[in-house]
């Protein structure tokens, strides 16, 4: 199995790009997971999954939307059992910090009989370069249900680079990782280092979680709203305002601070608009 191919779920998306961009610049033979890759992976056509299975030895497994949408844990245990029959050695499970659901599908794969490791994140960097409030950072005002509360935003490049080593690395089966950024940071100082680095004024509005519900459902409709609601009322009651040490543990290396993110990204055109 030693050049056997290395699945990457979700490999267009935040981490899995960069996953993937990874492994095979280390020469690994990657297979891509996603709906339009070469062999492709689709969350609502399990019949889709074995041929993107087989063959493979260990797989990095970011779920679509969200661990906490309906049918989100069906799907883990349907597709680790998936796995297991294929022969897949190892799952690299991406999970979400203070999120119950994430946690009940952490425990699907520790329990899978399956080499694992487990990455619980906390709140992307890149949520505001690259994923939804990209459009609402380049309007220049940010409104979450988040109040005050603190919140160790992450690089989605460090979360790569551990999800790397525990791909390509047996010293990584069987920890779960808490990967967070270095430092505590509120959401209106973020927005005030996005503003330094996008050049233009970046505004925190703190909202009520109706009120954010209100508008999730005139974007997304109630059931996607009640859930993305439930989300930021669990993870944004103050239980995520704590370091983790995932990184420096998986990697013996600091994770990268926020600012550093906003420096980088800005350096590399993350916030430039089509003229
Ligand atoms: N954002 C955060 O702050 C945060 C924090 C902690 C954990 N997380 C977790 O991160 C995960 C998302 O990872 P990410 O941000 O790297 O991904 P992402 O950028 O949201 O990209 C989504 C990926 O899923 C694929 N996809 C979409 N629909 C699919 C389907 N029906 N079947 C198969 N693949 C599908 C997309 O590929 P195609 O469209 O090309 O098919 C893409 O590769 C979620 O489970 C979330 O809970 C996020």
């Amino acid at each position: 199995m030693q050049n056997a191919p290395i699945l990457v779920i979700g490999s267009t998306g935040k981490t899995g790009s960069r996953i993937a961009k990874r492994l095979s610049e280390a020469g690994h033979v990657v297979r891509h997971g996603a709906r339009k890759s070469e062999i492709p992976f689709d969350w609502e056509r399990p019949e889709t999954w074995p041929p993107v299975l087989a063959g493979v030895s260990s797989a990095y497994v970011s779920y679509f939307p969200d661990l906490a949408f309906p049918g989100a844990a069906e799907k883990i245990d349907a597709l680790t059992k998936a796995a297991h029959g294929a022969g897949v050695k190892k799952l690299v499970l991406l999970s979400g910090r203070g999120e119950s659901h994430a946690q009940y599908c952490e425990d699907i794969v520790r329990n899978s009989g399956l080499d694992f490791t487990l990455i619980r994140a906390s709140w992307f960097a890149q949520n505001f370069s690259e994923g939804y409030l990209r459009d609402p950072a380049l309007a220049g005002m940010i409104a979450l249900s988040a109040g005050d509360v603190l919140e160790p935003i992450i690089d989605v490049d460090d979360i790569a680079d551990v999800a790397v080593a525990a791909l390509t690395d047996d010293r990584h089966t069987g920890q779960l990782y808490e990967v967070t950024g270095p430092r505590l940071l509120g959401f209106a100082n973020a927005a005030a280092a996005l503003s330094t680095a996008m050049g233009r004024e970046v505004r925190y509005v703190p909202i009520t979680l109706e009120e954010f519900h209100a508008s999730m459902t005139e974007i997304g409709g109630p059931m996607i709203a009640d859930v993305l609601t439930g989300i930021c009322r669990e993870t944004l009651d103050g239980r995520n305002q704590s370091l983790g040490d995932g990184v420096q543990r998986a990697l013996r290396r600091e994770p990268k601070d926020f600012g550093d993110f906003c420096r980088d990204a800005a350096a590399t055109g993350a916030w430039r608009q089509a003229a």
